[in-house]
């Protein structure tokens, strides 16, 4: 199974999620690897962080290579495949998108994000391109870093845009901007490892178990 968390705009989300969620199908029983597709190398530094700690278990994350599309095809059928990638790397980004079979696009609650998201679809209709329409990945977008306000109604305005654009599906379960999130990247564990009980391991279980029912 390969999921391949992607947006056009930076700072969106992608490499947070792909984190948490290849720990967490970890923490399930599931065999995970994942790739980092960006030359920034988010996921590389963050699972060597964990890799140093001496956190178990350790997540196995691969750079780009040239023969991408073979290697994603490579990993048996119950291998989850994590791909995390950005605008840095179009081709790739294309690639991935190929290969995939569902694609999660994390949007922060705003309009330019709405924008970059509407902007993605024309990068995925561009990589199927000559594809048939069954081969097409499911995709599905969610709103991350949603305000913890109850008065400020972006994040309701951004799920309505989402709904309208054609093709992609909206998962309901948001991430609320909260500071763990932030902590989880620089020490390496995913935010159900810092705390079993805090409000966004709470959020984040209901996100994986709706992408991942079966696990749930
Ligand atoms: N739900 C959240 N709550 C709080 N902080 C968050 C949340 N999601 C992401 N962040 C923080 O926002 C910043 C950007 O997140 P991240 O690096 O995962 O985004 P990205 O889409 O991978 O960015 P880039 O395009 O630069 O690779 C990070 O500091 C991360 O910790
Ligand atoms: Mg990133």
């Amino acid at each position: 199974m390969i999921t391949v968390i992607a947006n056009l705009k930076g700072g969106s989300g992608k490499s947070t999620v792909v984190f948490n969620l290849a720990l967490w199908l970890q923490m399930k029983g599931q065999p995970v690897v994942a790739y980092d597709l960006d030359p920034q190398q988010t996921l590389l530094d963050v699972a060597e962080v964990r890799r140093d700690e001496g956190y178990a278990p350790a997540l196995q994350v691969y750079p780009p290579r040239n023969s991408l599309v073979e290697d994603l095809n490579y990993h048996p059928d119950n291998v989850h495949v994590l791909v995390d990638v950005g605008a840095a790397n179009i081709d790739a980004m294309k690639q991935a998108i190929k290969t995939s079979d569902q694609i999660i696009i994390p949007v922060p609650p705003s309009q330019p994000d709405v924008w970059a998201t509407q902007r993605f679809m024309d990068i995925v209709e561009d990589a199927m391109h000559g594809q048939q329409l069954e081969q097409l990945p499911e995709m599905r977008a969610f709103v991350n870093r949603a305000d913890t306000h109850r008065a400020v109604r972006e994040s309701d305005d951004t799920e309505d845009a989402i709904k309208q654009i054609p093709g992609i599906n909206l998962i309901p379960e948001r991430l609320y901007q909260r500071t763990i999130f932030r902590r989880s990247l620089s020490e390496g564990m995913a935010v159900f490892e810092m705390s079993k009980r805090s409000k966004a391991t709470e959020e984040f279980n209901k996100f994986a178990s709706f992408i991942f029912p079966e696990l749930a």
